[in-house]
Formats: C-alpha cells, sequence, structure tokens
C-alpha cells in the first residue's frame, strides 16, 4: 500500500483539464490577464486517461476532473466516456461554474457521467455578477436544472462565503436546495494562490455558517463521508436534505488528506497551497513504459510531507501569518 510520509494513502485525483475560465471570480482569479499555459502544453485525452490509469493502479478510487472551467475543454464528453471505462474506478465526478452546463449535460451524462457540483455563490443576479466578474446566473440556473432534469444525482452546491459579499445569501442557498433537492456545500473562504488578495477578515467560518443554518433550520452533524472527505456533512432534523461545510481554514483536514491533482499542463501537485508541482508530462511524451511513470508517481507521493492548512491555523492563532509570504499556484492552474 502507497503512504505518504504521514501515512496517508493517495485515494483522490483532481486533474485540472485547463487553466482558462469563462468568469473571473474575485476569490479565485479576478486577473483579465494572465500567463495562461501554452496549448502545446496542455495533456491531451490520452496522455490524462493513461495518467488516470495508473492513479488508480496507485490506489486512487475516485476523479474529479476541474480547472479552470472544464466545461471550456472542447469535447469533454471525450474525456469523460475514456475515464468512466477505467476498471478499478469507484467515482468520476465533476466541478463546474455551470455557464455552458445546459448545452453540455446531455453529452456529459450519455458519455458517463453521474453526479456533478456546481458553484453557486450567491442568487442575486447583480451580485452574482459582480463576484464573477462574468457570469450570468440565469445560464448557470439553467444548467443546474438541465442537470437535474438528466438525473444527475447527487448534484451539490458549491458557496465560497466572503464576509461583507455573501454573507446574507447562506439562508437563501439553503432554501433554494431544499427547495429543489440539491445539496449545499459551503466553502471557507481560502488563500489559496495570491491574486485574490485573501486576509483573514474576509473569511467566514464554519461555525457562523453552521450557527446561521441551525437557528433557522434544526441540523444533526453526520460527519465526512469515507472519514476523509474534505466536508463535514449535517442533515436537517426535519429530514428534508443535508448540507455540508469545508472548513480547510477553521478545521484543517490534512491528517486525512488522500488528495493528488494533476495541472493542464502535467504536472503533479500534492496540496492545494503548494509552490511547485513535479513535471510528469515529460516522461510521458518520451515513451516512457508504464513501469517508469508508476516509478515516479509513487517517488512523489512517499516523499508528501504537506499539512499547510494546519501550520496556516497554528500561525493565525499566533498571529504571525503572511498570506503572501510565499508564492502559491493560483486555484485556476492546479485544479481546484
Ligand atoms: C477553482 S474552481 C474550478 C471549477 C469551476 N470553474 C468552478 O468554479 O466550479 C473549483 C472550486 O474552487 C472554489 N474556489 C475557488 N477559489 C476559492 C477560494 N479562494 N476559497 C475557497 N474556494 C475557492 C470554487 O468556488 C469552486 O467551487
Ligand atoms: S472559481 Fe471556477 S469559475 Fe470562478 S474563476 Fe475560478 S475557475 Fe473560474
Amino acid at each position: 500500500m502507497l503512504v505518504d510520509s504521514y501515512t496517508r494513502q493517495v485515494k483522490d485525483l483532481r486533474i485540472s483539464v485547463t487553466d482558462r475560465c469563462n468568469f473571473r471570480c474575485t476569490y479565485c482569479m479576478p486577473l483579465d490577464e494572465y500567463q495562461w499555459i501554452d496549448k502545446r502544453e496542455i495533456l491531451t485525452f490520452e496522455e490524462i486517461t493513461r495518467l488516470a490509469s495508473l492513479f488508480v493502479q496507485l490506489g486512487v478510487e475516485k476523479i474529479r476532473l476541474t480547472g479552470g472551467e472544464p466545461l471550456v475543454r472542447q469535447n469533454l464528453d471525450r474525456l469523460v466516456g475514456k475515464l468512466s471505462g477505467i476498471e478499478g474506478l469507484k467515482e468520476l465526478c465533476l466541478t463546474t461554474n455551470g455557464a455552458l452546463l445546459a448545452e453540455k449535460v446531455e453529452g456529459l451524462k450519455q458519455a458517463g457521467l453521474r453526479r456533478l457540483n456546481v458553484s453557486l455563490d450567491s442568487l442575486d443576479r447583480d451580485k452574482f455578477r459582480r463576484m464573477t466578474k462574468r457570469g450570468d446566473l440565469d445560464k448557470v440556473l439553467e444548467g443546474i436544472f438541465a442537470a437535474k432534469r438528466h438525473a444527475l444525482n447527487p448534484i451539490k452546491l458549491n458557496a465560497v462565503i466572503e464576509r461583507g459579499v455573501n454573507d446574507e445569501d447562506i439562508l437563501p442557498l439553503v432554501e433554494f436546495s431544499r427547495e429543489h433537492g440539491f445539496a449545499m456545500r459551503f466553502i471557507e473562504y481560502m488563500d489559496v494562490g495570491n491574486a485574490n488578495n485573501w486576509t483573514s477578515e474576509k473569511l467566514v467560518s464554519k461555525k457562523e455558517i453552521i450557527a446561521k443554518i441551525h437557528s433557522r433550520y434544526p441540523l444533526k452533524e453526520i460527519g465526512r463521508a469515507q472519514g476523509s472527505a474534505p466536508s463535514v456533512d449535517y442533515e436537517f432534523v426535519d429530514g428534508r436534505g443535508d448540507i455540508g461545510v469545508i472548513a480547510s481554514v477553521t478545521e484543517p483536514f490534512c491528517s486525512s488528506c488522500t488528495r493528488a491533482r494533476i495541472t493542464a499542463d502535467g504536472k503533479i501537485v500534492t496540496c492545494l497551497f503548494s509552490e511547485v508541482g513535479h513535471d510528469v508530462k515529460q516522461l510521458l511524451r518520451s515513451g516512457a513504459s508504464d513501469e517508469a511513470i508508476l516509478e515516479l508517481l509513487g517517488a512523489i507521493w512517499l516523499k508528501r510531507a504537506d499539512r499547510y492548512s494546519l501550520e496556516r491555523l497554528e500561525a493565525i492563532r499566533t498571529a504571525t501569518y503572511d498570506p503572501k509570504s510565499h508564492k502559491k499556484i493560483e486555484m485556476i492552474s492546479l485544479g481546484g
């Protein structure tokens, strides 16, 4: 069994299929100009599928396609078809901003996609536009309901909560998800990358989010799915659905983190807050055998010693944390 230096197995793989995005969310990638990856450096579907199969041999059970915005990558359904055929893979998911979902969901479903996460930070059209800079709420809602009609299940809705921006949207989002049978996942605003100018004042903690929801719709804690999921889940006491909170800042889950990431240009990244990735594309494109690539992937995982969120919490507690003290890879590049 392959474990890293804190005895964590590799079980989940996030694959960024592109660093391009049709939104410019203020908390993720607000910059219009950015050093985009050259098209020739982007992994082909064949290269992604080969790497994914090798990761499954190493113990990965779940793959999430992400980006950037995965649906801006042409013919993504072809990739979904290839990945869903990998023997031993238990779950294939997609995280999207939903803007292109209405037109693409049918093809994705036919190719084998069964579950979906859609980012939805507000139900207020103007605020949604302000937060995403380019997003059209109606298009996203159209996509979410199209996914529901095509029976994708579960459909989880992700909202990053930022103080003074959308903390008033928590209850409307809960009510919307309860009414339509979606599962809300609230995400603490994280200091991922450097472009978003994160400060701890903008953070709304899991504790606050849960208290706000619980005072209106009583909750009962369920815990983390499989013991290692990033989200702590709660069910509504009245039986009408569940919600979850991903609290990477205030309740770090480094000790149970089993996730590896592949960037769109073929780097393996072992933590969301990494400064660098490990290049595997060179080996892929030099005609290396599966054994040689497996050896490299295994060696990267064996050496993994990341526990960034635990260290950050300690630094926040002692007021010594400087989010700009090192240059983290932007979320849009490493695959959120
Ligand atoms: C980077 S996005 C990529 C997929 C797709 N473009 C989307 O927005 O769903 C993946 C997830 O990361 C979340 N995210 C981005 N920046 C974040 C931040 N600073 N803190 C917490 N979550 C963030 C997004 O809200 C989204 O749910
Ligand atoms: S959160 Fe998703 S939609 Fe928003 S800028 Fe980042 S990658 Fe794009």
